[in-house]
């Protein structure tokens, strides 16, 4: 008899418990150690041979390593017969890099897409891609979900339908316009003038298109790093006059002392997904402003 088991990565295990709990597939045993000389050492304790997998893991920090975990553990798989291997990589990571944006700088979205096709990963499954031209580097068939509907559901639930919309910049544009739609409104969304170096990452806002006054102020983005844009649009939106400010943030990276200057912040709320672990220390920093959506619905139906 054929089985399906669930494998999961060390990025995000309580992610892996609550799909399996959801889809009934169980997570298969695994050793994924460290030899000490640092290098990674998996081993799937599980019958491989014609069964089917879904490795669990996003791709948060510290990246490189679970990039490489999840590439082992297909690799053991493919070796072992499996039937199918799925990869369910939540979180993206490298996907911000779809270009060569300066000269002499490398395709990384391309590069890891490479990686993760030669080890054998027959399909992937992902949320919120930064950028969806990195599905065109893919030989392999992906499934693209996006959290949009989740966190405007918790919004309309929370604080009505008539918040305004607000991309932090205009590369958000698109996806804050499909956000203001699942919100049940047809109006004109706001948008931020914004610029970063990309030599040194640095933030400057220009300004916004309309009156924030007294409104309900609801920021979507893919994912919050250093936190730099959020820290400068709370500000500009607050000295507008917005009563509240709400970012809606599918991937919670949080690096550095992100999430201690985002509690000490104005921001009224941080509406985040489970598609990053947030370590406990981080979430303290965040206290009462976060408010973390389970992706389970959206991902389980998927594992079939
Ligand atoms: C920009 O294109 C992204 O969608 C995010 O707005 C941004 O880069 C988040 O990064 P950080 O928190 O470091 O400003």
């Amino acid at each position: 008899m054929k089985h399906s088991f669930i494998i999961s990565g060390t990025s995000n295990k309580p992610l892996s418990e609550k799909i399996s709990k959801a889809t009934n597939i169980s997570v298969g045993k695994t050793l994924t150690g460290r030899f000490s000389n640092g290098e990674a050492q998996i081993r799937v304790e599980e019958p491989i041979y014609g069964n089917t997998f879904y490795i669990v893991q996003s791709l948060s920090m510290p990246v490189d390593e679970h990039i490489m975990e999840l590439c082992l553990i297909a690799d053991a798989l493919k070796r072992g017969g499996a039937e199918k291997i799925v990869a369910v990589v939540p979180w993206f990571g490298y996907g911000i890099q779809d270009k060569v944006f300066l000269p002499g700088e490398s395709l990384s979205s391309k590069v890891v897409i490479d990686f993760l096709q030669t080890v054998g990963i027959h399909s992937l499954i992902t949320v919120d891609l930064h950028s969806d031209n990195i599905i065109g580097f893919f030989e392999i068939p992906v499934v693209h979900i996006t959290a949009i509907p989740l966190f405007a559901q918790y919004i309309r639930k929370k604080y009505g339908k008539k918040v305004l919309v607000v991309s932090p910049d205009f590369g958000g544009a698109k996806r804050s316009r499909r956000f203001a739609k699942e919100m049940g409104q047809e109006g004109t969304i706001g948008i931020i003038d914004k610029e970063r170096s990309m030599t040194t990452g640095a933030v400057e806002l220009r300004g916004i298109n309309l009156d924030v006054k007294n409104k309900i102020v609801v920021i979507p983005d893919d994912f919050i790093s250093t936190g730099s844009t959020m820290l400068a649009v709370i500000p500009l939106l607050k000295k507008a006059g917005a009563k509240k400010v709400i970012a809606c943030i599918s991937h919670p990276i949080l690096a550095g002392v992100a999430a201690d200057k985002i509690g000490k912040s104005d921001l009224d709320e941080l509406v985040v997904t489970d598609t990053i672990e947030i370590e406990e220390k981080k979430r303290k920093f965040l206290e009462n402003k976060l408010h973390v959506l389970p992706t389970v619905s959206l991902i389980g139906k998927y594992l079939k």
